[in-house]
């Protein structure tokens, strides 16, 4: 007998406001739609509304999970949420949603791996279930990317949307088989020697909230390379390949990167889960919106074997192999 961490509810939060990418032009930023659209597929992206926070939005998305779960807030005894952009310095992020949920008992904190915070937190979360530390985890990615755009730049402006995704999972009994449904693989890595690439200038110990920096060519670079062998390595982990996967669940900054991660695992773009049209890159939120959009959309169905991957600022990135 095997535990494993089973998928029992996803949801997910966008704020209202739908900022399309002629948006930017009659702000005044030297960009176009099809320069936009072209090098990230991106058309649109939901910005959150003054005094909307990124507790907000995680609170909305785990609501909308319980709910689709058939659960209440009391069921979940442990709620991890991964975010670059937390409401406050202190507390977390999910203390605070925590609160806003009405959940009294059990324990939560933030996870930070900017654009890998999902697949970290999920990883995170397995462990907690799988080591018997907890029986059921909410794990949300929550993001609020347009507080710390430099509107100056438009190599980064129109690249980002803020947005909220979660998903519960549970204990369960299984036999030990890829047969088992819930987690069966994750793989994780980091290598701070890339601070540079995609950073943040600011900070609670250095002076501001600061604005994202990133040199685009050098991230694309890396996440070609790494996003690939990655899931490779946690199929590879568990004895599956691209051959056996049903859905690809990546994290969504640039279609480009997905189409050529898909490539390289041998799967064809109408077995990837792509919202990067509609979202933009919300960073930690994109793939728990990706799986709540998936299920919603009919493309994931109970059974199906998912690859997550995502890659980001640290640089931090690592895969979840999943079967819903
Ligand atoms: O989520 C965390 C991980 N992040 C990522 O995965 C992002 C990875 N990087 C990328 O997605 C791409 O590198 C970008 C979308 C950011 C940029 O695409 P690119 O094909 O690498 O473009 P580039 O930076 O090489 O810029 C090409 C040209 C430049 O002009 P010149 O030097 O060729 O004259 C830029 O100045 O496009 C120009 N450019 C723009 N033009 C219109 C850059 N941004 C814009 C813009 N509108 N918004």
């Amino acid at each position: 007998m095997t535990i494993r961490a089973v998928v029992r509810g996803v949801g997910h939060y966008l704020p209202e406001k739908v900022v399309p990418n002629t948006w930017f032009a009659e702000q005044g930023i030297e960009t176009s739609d099809e320069w936009i659209q072209g090098r990230t597929g991106i058309e649109r992206r939901h910005f959150a509304a003054e005094g909307e926070t990124t507790s907000d939005m995680a609170a909305n998305a785990a609501n909308a999970a319980l709910k689709q779960a058939g659960l209440g807030a009391s069921d979940i005894d442990a709620l991890i949420v991964a975010t670059s952009t937390a409401d406050l310095t202190f507390p977390s992020a999910a203390t605070m949603v925590q609160a806003k949920i009405g959940m009294e008992s059990g324990f939560a904190f933030d996870v930070q791996a900017v654009c890998a915070g999902f697949v970290f937190a999920l990883a995170n979360a397995n462990a907690l279930i799988v080591s018997g530390q907890a029986k059921r985890v909410m794990v949300i990615g929550a993001e609020t990317f347009s507080r710390i755009m430099d509107w100056e730049d438009r190599t980064t402006c129109v690249l980002f949307g803020d947005g909220a995704g979660a998903l519960i999972i549970e204990a369960s009994k299984g036999d030990g088989t890829n047969n088992d449904r819930g987690i069966l693989a994750t793989d994780l890595h980091s290598d701070g020697r890339h601070r540079e690439i995609l950073y943040v200038d600011g900070g609670v110990s250095t002076h501001s909230t600061g604005h994202l920096r990133m040199q685009g060519k050098e991230v694309f670079r890396h996440a070609v390379e790494k996003l690939a062998a990655t899931a490779h390595a946690s199929l590879d982990s568990i004895g599956l390949s691209g051959d056996d996967v049903d859905w690809m669940v990546p994290h969504q900054a640039n279609l480009r990167i997905i189409n050529s991660t898909a490539k390289k695992m041998g799967l064809d773009m109408d077995r990837v889960v792509i919202t990067v049209q509609d979202h933009g890159n919300t960073s930690a939120a994109s793939i728990p919106l990706a799986l709540s959009t998936g299920v919603e959309r009919g493309q994931i169905k109970r059974g199906d074997l998912l690859v997550t991957e995502a890659i980001g600022g640290g640089l931090a990135w690592g895969s979840v192999i999943i079967r819903w």
